[in-house]
């Protein structure tokens, strides 16, 4: 079913599964923070895995283990960058566990792994149609089950969602003012924290939305060049690959199955700020996501030496840029690896 944005298509799944309050969603350490936002606008806890170096994607065997020793009662799987999550291998572990696993597909539909499609992995998915991602609509979302019931419960609470842009549009402004006031009010970080969930949670409907007739619609016309686009994330980034795979100091990644990349993604052992600032400087569309999300909410002294380290050393290529653009980006990444090879 199709909703305002992936973040609402989390948060309606979240709502559907009527967890106690204060109940763990565990998601890894890096991914989109709008993602995370969705379990604090459902008062429902998010907590964070450590990620895998090979891959950026939640590291299973540690998530397994969190969810024996804590209060986990949903596993966000997310196909970072678009590299698959084996979220099939997952649910195989966690068989009889009663832990349900969301996966997170908003940056990889078109992605396979062992047979199964992401979007058809978790026991439930979501994707989102928003800004820059494969089907960009401008925003949007859906939610993918198999389960009648809970499709059934996913309906019911989206009839409740505001579907006027301007509404929606004026609950942010609001939401912005509130968040500069708390900003300048209050500096104690934990107080801080504790504050921003609040407000977040009742301003929740800034970021939370129906779909609209116009999404609706950009969504029917785009939808048959997804098997496009995603052939053409595919080349685009193989050929990165080709270029970087010469250079020392990269460690590039390793995905499983057949990704579809949303950013070709990776890592820089020493000077990553040089290189990302010559690629800006040159034109690339290059950067440095995600941000290690445990700091920001509440786990300051929990240790995920892989998100930390991610975090210093990734740069992200976007190849989802127009051909011309496309090709700028080529040259400059192949003459800069010409002058690190030497
Ligand atoms: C991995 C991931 N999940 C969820 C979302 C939220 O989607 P939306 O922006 O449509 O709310 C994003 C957005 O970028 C994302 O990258």
């Amino acid at each position: 079913m199709l909703v305002g944005s992936g973040t609402t298509a989390i948060y309606v799944t979240l709502e559907a599964l009527d967890l106690p309050p204060g109940f763990k969603i565990l998601y890894p350490d890096v991914t989109c923070e709008t993602a995370v936002n969705a379990a604090v606008y459902a008062g429902l806890s998010p907590a964070f895995g450590d990620v895998e170096l090979s891959s950026f994607n939640l590291d299973l065997d540690q998530a397994v283990r969190l969810v024996h020793c804590q209060d986990v009662g949903v596993i966000v799987a997310t196909h970072i960058f678009g590299h698959v999550c084996d979220i099939p291998r997952l649910r195989e572990r966690l068989a009889n566990n009663g832990v349900f696993v969301l996966e997170d597909a908003a940056q990889a539909y078109g992605g396979e792994l062992r047979g199964s499609k992401a979007g058809a992995m978790g026991d439930a998915s979501i994707i989102s149609f928003g800004s820059g991602k494969l089907l960009d609509c401008g925003g949007g979302g859906a939610i993918l089950t198999d389960s009648d019931e809970l499709c059934d419960r996913c309906r019911h609470i989206a009839r409740g969602l505001q579907r006027d842009a301007a509404r929606t549009e004026q609950s942010r402004r609001d939401f912005m003012r509130a968040m500069f006031t708390l900003t300048k009010s209050v500096r104690e970080p934990t107080e801080f924290r504790r504050c921003r969930d609040r407000l977040k949670r009742e301003h929740r409907n800034a970021y939370l939305c129906g779909i609209s007739d116009a999404r609706v619609d950009a969504l029917s016309r785009k939808f048959h060049t997804l098997e496009e686009t995603a052939h053409r994330h595919r080349q685009r980034a193989d050929a990165l690959h080709g270029i970087l795979s010469g250079a020392p100091d990269l460690v590039l990644p390793k995905p499983i199955g057949a990704s579809v990349p949303w950013r070709y993604s990776f890592l820089v052992r020493h000077g990553r700020d040089d290189l990302l600032d010559a690629l800006i400087d040159r034109g690339v569309r290059a950067t440095r996501y995600f941000r290690p999300l445990h700091t920001e909410y509440g786990e300051p002294d929990a240790i995920y030496p892989n998100s930390m380290s991610l975090y210093d050393r990734i740069i992200n290529i976007d190849v989802g840029v127009d051909g011309r653009a496309w090709r700028d980006v080529r040259a400059a990444i192949e003459e800069l690896v010409e002058v690190l090879v030497v």
